[in-house]
């Protein structure tokens, strides 16, 4: 609640929040840490004071490599095309290593720091028209094999019981480091961290890369604001449309070792409207068999890639071939929190997908678990002349996409007590 006040009133006055800033960043304090310090970028250098530092020079979060061994369902594997295309070769590889008893080890995946990335050579020797792909989807081949980056601003209490309990509903957003407002926004209406009736703790955390070259350098700003609000998480990758799967895979694996008992778990946009309340009433009402497997949203079921490659969504017919499982649009979907050892841990022999929700809906298929649809999550908005309306509102779950204003008046109007529905 004390929090909820000192962000409004930084949120209020920018001019207090450079004053802040900016004393923040000359102050003396003794807990200096380097951050972001980029090869081909030496002059980036910035010191930030920060509280006392969480790691030093190994990656605080473990990679859970061991574990009874991962079953992938058979739905899963006949959903997959037999195929030349690359990506279907790759799956179809993992699951004979799988079933070879081959665990799949730090050389075939991840361990960022010792992974390179595919070469062009090897892949215009695996793809024959890969240099035909658009030069992002290019980029997206060549680092697939990569995962687990290095986390750069972590926020390890973030899921510490207090006298509170367990953390029942984390919000896990997608953001970039640009879209402050958009992030201020969700912190006052729908993400605001607070225990709600019945007991319910409610957390967020933003999921951030890095800028890339071609936008301004925000490093400092993003400290400030992972410091002052403590919701930011921050690793070391370009934020890209194409790295959202990575960042997907970065979120399991910190939140496995960070939040590792919550209840439920919402991915989504930090453009949304979400009706925090809707929500958890439905939330609680689920019976416990149920709640242990949810992955809901709205599902998004025989869809094939798009094969134009104007799309934001298109997929090369040489990368990938058949159709998408049923995924939940990854505007905003909930699934239970017991899932995330499990989908982190499978996603390790499921080879990274351009689309992330789609790869998410991979991953669920591959634990034997349906997405459910739910109505009130309209990731395609809702009807023109509704779009304003309190009424429709309070019944749904999530919209997509809203202004921060947008959201800011229908959250106000939601909760004000004059609203008769
Ligand atoms: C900061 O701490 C380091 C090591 O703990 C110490 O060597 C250094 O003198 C301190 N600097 C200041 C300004 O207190
Ligand atoms: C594979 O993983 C299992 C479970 O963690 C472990 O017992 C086994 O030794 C591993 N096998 C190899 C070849 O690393
Ligand atoms: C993803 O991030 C990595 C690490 O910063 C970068 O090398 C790669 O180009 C990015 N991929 C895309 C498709 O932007």
């Amino acid at each position: 609640m004390r929090h909820a006040k000192v962000f409004v009133a930084i949120a209020l006055s920018s001019s207090a929040f450079l004053v802040v800033l900016y004393s923040s960043l000359r102050s003396d304090a003794n807990h200096t840490r380097k951050l972001f310090m980029q090869e081909d970028n030496p002059i980036q250098e910035v010191i930030v004071s920060m509280p006392p530092p969480v790691q030093q020079n190994t990656d605080p979060l473990p990679l859970m490599t061991a574990g009874p061994p991962v079953e992938i369902s058979e739905d899963y594997r006949k959903a997959i095309k037999q195929s030349t295309a690359f990506w279907n070769r790759k799956q179809h590889s993992l699951f004979r290593k799988l079933d070879s008893k081959d665990n799949v080890t730090k050389a075939d995946f991840g361990d960022w720091s010792k992974c390179s990335a595919i070469s062009l050579e090897s892949l215009s020797t695996n793809i024959q028209d890969f240099k035909s792909y658009p030069q992002d989807y290019q980029d997206f081949l060549s680092g697939m094999e990569c995962r687990d980056p290095p986390i750069l601003i972590d926020q390890p209490q973030k899921c510490q019981s207090e006298e509170d309990g367990e953390v029942y509903l984390l919000f896990a957003i997608k953001s970039v480091p640009g879209s402050f407002e958009r992030r201020q926004t969700v912190r006052q209406t729908w993400g605001q961290e607070k225990v709600y009736e019945g007991g319910l703790r409610v957390r967020t955390v933003f999921l951030l890369g890095m800028w890339s070259m071609d936008d301004p350098n925000l490093n400092q700003l993003v400290s400030f604001e992972a410091q002052h609000f403590g919701d930011v998480l921050q690793w070391d990758f370009k934020d890209t449309f194409y790295n959202l799967t990575l960042k997907e895979n970065a979120f399991f694996r910190w939140s496995l070792t960070r939040c590792p008992r919550v209840t439920f778990v919402f991915k989504g946009d930090d453009d949304v409207f979400v009706n925090t309340q809707t929500m958890l009433d439905y939330l609680r009402t689920l019976d416990p068999n149920k709640a242990s497997k949810l992955y809901m949203g709205h599902i998004i079921s025989n869809s094939d890639p798009i094969r134009d490659s104007n799309s934001k969504y298109y997929v090369p017919k040489t990368f990938f071939e058949g159709g998408y499982s049923s995924y939940a649009g990854g505007g905003g979907f909930l699934f239970s929190g017991n899932l995330l050892t499990e989908l982190y841990r499978v996603s390790k022999y499921i080879p990274f997908f351009s689309i992330d929700d789609v790869y998410t809906g991979m991953c669920f298929q591959a634990l034997g678990i349906k997405p459910e649809a739910h109505d009130g999550f309209r990731t395609f908005d809702i009807r023109q002349e509704d779009r304003e309306n309190a009424c429709v509102h309070k019944n749904l779950i999530l919209v997509h996409r809203r202004s921060p204003q947008q959201t800011l008046r229908l959250w106000r109007y939601v909760h004000s007590p004059l609203l008769t529905c």
